[in-house]
């Protein structure tokens, strides 16, 4: 690893604002209760507002009013809503730089695509041991979050691994060089803002699920979701070699061919309540 690379990444990674320091304090405190998030929430009123919003949205699937904050807060999860909270928090400095390497979008969607994956792949599984679908969503919205960081920190670089992506064929992650790894700033950016561990292993292995033996469950679903976004065409690069499928990580989980294509089909019907989570990360 090149450790210059690494101090200048350390200097250059976003510093979380009071808001996300005290939702994540909030968070990983075990007898949390949605109107302790919700009191958090109430400090920054656009945020507050945008929950209120997802509530009330097609992301429910289920039409219904809330209108108070902490019903909204069980309504969508203390999880969900922590990490759709950092997501929108490392989004929004990105909005002012004119020359990224890829398209915002695209990076959304994927991870939304993912997250959406993910949590379905939970509910399919129907086990007393499958993980937690909020926890899946939170590691599969954040998942890819060390490319948009190496796209802050070295956007030429990004561009350059992926025209060897496109020259070898190769997926994006096998394209980076160790200093550049996604993972790994991903890593960095979840030990610096604190996230909880079984966060931190989504992003760090969703490429090597079988490096997080104790999380091996929760790192392949992750996996398994995000191959299945690049095969339904929501890649970060419109034509991105899709990564290829660990046999490990399909072992873990356990579920037939059969059922991911049910999942798939059924995502591809999701369209409105995908949307309604785009709009609050816009
Ligand atoms: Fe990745
Ligand atoms: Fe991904």
């Amino acid at each position: 690893m090149n450790q210059k690379f690494v101090t200048r990444a350390m200097e250059r990674l976003p510093v979380p604002s009071s808001v996300v320091h005290r939702i994540t304090a909030v968070v990983t405190n075990p007898d949390t209760s949605a109107a302790d998030v919700a009191a958090v929430l109430k400090l920054d009123p656009a945020l507050s507002g945008k929950v209120l919003r997802l509530a009330n949205s097609a992301f429910i699937g289920i039409p219904r009013t809330v209108s108070s904050l902490p019903n909204a807060v069980v309504l969508l999860g203390i999880k969900r809503i922590h990490s759709l909270v950092l997501t929108a928090e490392l989004l929004a400095p990105v909005k002012d730089i004119a020359a990224l390497p890829f398209s915002i979008d695209r990076f959304r969607r994927h991870a939304v695509t993912v997250a959406f994956i993910a949590e379905s792949i939970a509910r399919h599984l129907q086990r007393y041991d499958a993980p937690d679908e909020h926890e899946l969503f939170s590691g599969a919205l954040l998942h890819d979050i060390g490319k948009l960081l190496a796209a802050i920190i070295d956007p030429e670089g990004v561009a350059e691994i992926y025209k060897k992506c496109r020259r070898r064929s190769i997926p994006y992650y096998r394209a980076e060089g160790e200093e550049l790894s996604h993972t790994l700033l991903g890593e960095m950016l979840a030990e610096r803002w604190k996230f909880p561990p079984e966060l931190t292993a989504c992003i760090r292995g969703h490429h090597t699920a079988a490096c997080f033996p104790e999380l091996h469950r929760l790192v392949s679903v992750i996996h398994i979701a995000d191959v299945m976004a690049h095969l339904l065409g929501f890649a970060l690069f419109p034509d991105e070699k899709i990564p290829a499928l660990d046999d490990a990580a399909l072992a873990e989980v356990q579920l037939p061919v059969e059922r991911l294509r049910v999942i798939a089909e059924d995502i591809l019907g999701k369209r409105d309540q995908i949307s309604s989570l785009l709009e609050i990360l816009d």
